[in-house]
């Protein structure tokens, strides 16, 4: 299917600088340097290159434009240099490509079929400056971002099918690491996630992988040092492999959070994790759904849906507060039990509306028992 080699032609919307440069069918991108933004070349690479072509980046870079890479058909990326996102919040919050759902926004949204991006390059998101306003501000802000105050993802692989992303450094995420969005057949590995401020005000959101609306997703072979989930399986979430990762810090390797919108459904089924270490985190496995709610426009719990056919295997944990946890109900009669980021109240009165079934868990001498009880192993 990507074997054909087909000339593609340059669209008159991008004029190529001479720091792109084209050798038949491969694009290789020259920086700028002194803190140039190099966007606007490498989209232009990208366009030049889309179809069967093969993109060079092997320069120190500097982002300070938004990223949005489409219409990619067997396209090889090179990315064996870096990328810097430029801290400019301003322009992020106003610029960076929006998704919707939860008000997620990203700095490079990675889209088309049959892409290759390998060679161990570095996204470096800058994320200090982000959490330092986030601790400073008090703009409220609900799931991932706001629409007055966006913190962009580092990378989303979205509208996509057939990617393989094998071998890349993430430093300092804003906030997620990594979005699926609306993607199928996506596998990533050999991805080194790190990520660490240097004051006490803490990185947030900075999850490994949030997988939403895609299917048939693998990920293998990665180290993850954060300080929310290593790997979340958001709304619609289905036909999933995450083996050997190393997860340190972690708030664990979760399913959801689910039911979180009135009146939509949400799906996580067909998972299955095996042979995670996690060391010095708070939560192993981890299921997390809202409450019910009275408000039929609620962007805080009342939504339905299920979680099916979920395996947890091989977790070795070190140091992990919770090995598994399951927010779902309100319950006080041996742990409180309760539902996620709702009241106790709401909670009570309106329990959860995200069905679990057929969920296993083998690790820590014990099998998981009926949700009602799964908070103890
Ligand atoms: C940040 O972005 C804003 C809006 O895009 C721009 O006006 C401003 O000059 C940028 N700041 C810096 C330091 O580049
Ligand atoms: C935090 O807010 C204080 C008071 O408004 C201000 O002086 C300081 O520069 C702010 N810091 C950041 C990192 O925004
Ligand atoms: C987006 O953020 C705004 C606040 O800026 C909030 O009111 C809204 O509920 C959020 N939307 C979603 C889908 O989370
Ligand atoms: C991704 O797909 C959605 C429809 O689900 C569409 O609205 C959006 O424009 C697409 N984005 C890109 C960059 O292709
Ligand atoms: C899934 O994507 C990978 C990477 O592009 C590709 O090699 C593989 O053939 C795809 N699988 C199917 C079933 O299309
Ligand atoms: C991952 O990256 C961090 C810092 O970026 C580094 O300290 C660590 O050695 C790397 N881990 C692996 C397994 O490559
Ligand atoms: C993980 O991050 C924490 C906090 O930044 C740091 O103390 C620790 O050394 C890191 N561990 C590894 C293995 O990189
Ligand atoms: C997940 O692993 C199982 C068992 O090895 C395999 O049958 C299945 O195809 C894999 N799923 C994906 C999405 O690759
Ligand atoms: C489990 O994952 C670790 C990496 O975290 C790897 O070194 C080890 O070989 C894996 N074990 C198996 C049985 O694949
Ligand atoms: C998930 O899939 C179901 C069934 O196709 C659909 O009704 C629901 O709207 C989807 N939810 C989301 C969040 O996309
Ligand atoms: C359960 O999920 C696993 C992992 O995706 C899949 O291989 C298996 O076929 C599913 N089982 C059923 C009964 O659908
Ligand atoms: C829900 O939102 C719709 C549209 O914004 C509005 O017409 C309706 O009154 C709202 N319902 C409630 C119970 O707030």
């Amino acid at each position: 299917m990507c074997a054909a080699n087909v000339v593609s032609f340059l669209p008159l919307a991008y004029a190529l600088s001479p720091d792109v440069k084209v050798s038949g069918d491969m694009c290789t991108v020259i920086p700028l340097g002194c803190g140039k933004d190099d966007g606007p070349n490498i989209l232009a690479a990208f366009q030049w290159c889309r179809t069967q072509g093969k993109i060079v980046l092997d320069g120190e870079y500097t982002i300070g434009s938004v990223l949005v890479t489409t219409e990619l058909k067997c396209v090889h990326v090179e990315f064996t240099g870096s990328f810097n996102f430029v801290p400019n919040t301003s322009y992020w919050t106003e610029n960076s490509y929006y998704m919707g759902y939860q008000n997620a926004s990203t700095f490079w949204f990675l889209s088309g079929d049959h892409i290759h991006l390998f060679g161990g390059g570095t996204l470096n998101g800058n994320g200090q400056v982000w959490w330092d306003a986030l601790a400073n501000n008090s703009i409220g802000v609900a799931g991932v971002s706001s629409t007055t105050f966006a913190r962009p993802v580092l990378l989303t692989v979205g509208n996509a099918s057939n990617v393989l992303i094998d071998g890349l450094r993430q430093v300092n995420s804003p906030s997620w690491n990594n979005l699926i969005y609306q993607s199928i057949n996506v596998t990533y590995t050999n991805i080194n996630i790190s990520v660490t401020s240097n004051n006490s005000n803490p990185a947030k959101n900075t999850d490994g992988w949030d997988i939403f609306r895609s299917s048939r997703i693998n990920i293998k072979d990665c180290v993850v040092n954060n300080t929310d989930d290593c790997v979340s399986f958001k709304p619609n979430t289905t036909y999933v492999n995450v083996t050997n990762l190393w997860c340190g810090s972690s708030h664990g390797i979760s399913i959801g959070s689910l039911g979180q919108y009135a009146g939509v459904t949400d799906i996580v089924e067909d998972v299955r994790i095996n042979n995670i270490t996690m060391v010095k985190g708070q939560n192993g496995a981890r299921i997390k759904t809202f409450g019910g709610s009275a408000d039929q426009n609620s962007t805080a719990g009342g939504g339905s849906g299920y979680v099916l056919n979920v395996t947890f295997q091989n977790f070795h944990l070190t140091d992990i507060d919770h090995p598994i946890l399951v927010d779902q109900y309100f319950l006080c009669t041996w742990h409180c039990l309760q539902c996620y980021s709702t009241s106790t109240d709401i909670c009570a009165k309106h329990p959860s509306q995200v069905k679990l079934s057929n969920i296993h868990c083998t690790f820590a001498s014990s099998t998981c028992p009926d949700p009602v009880t799964l908070h103890a192993t």
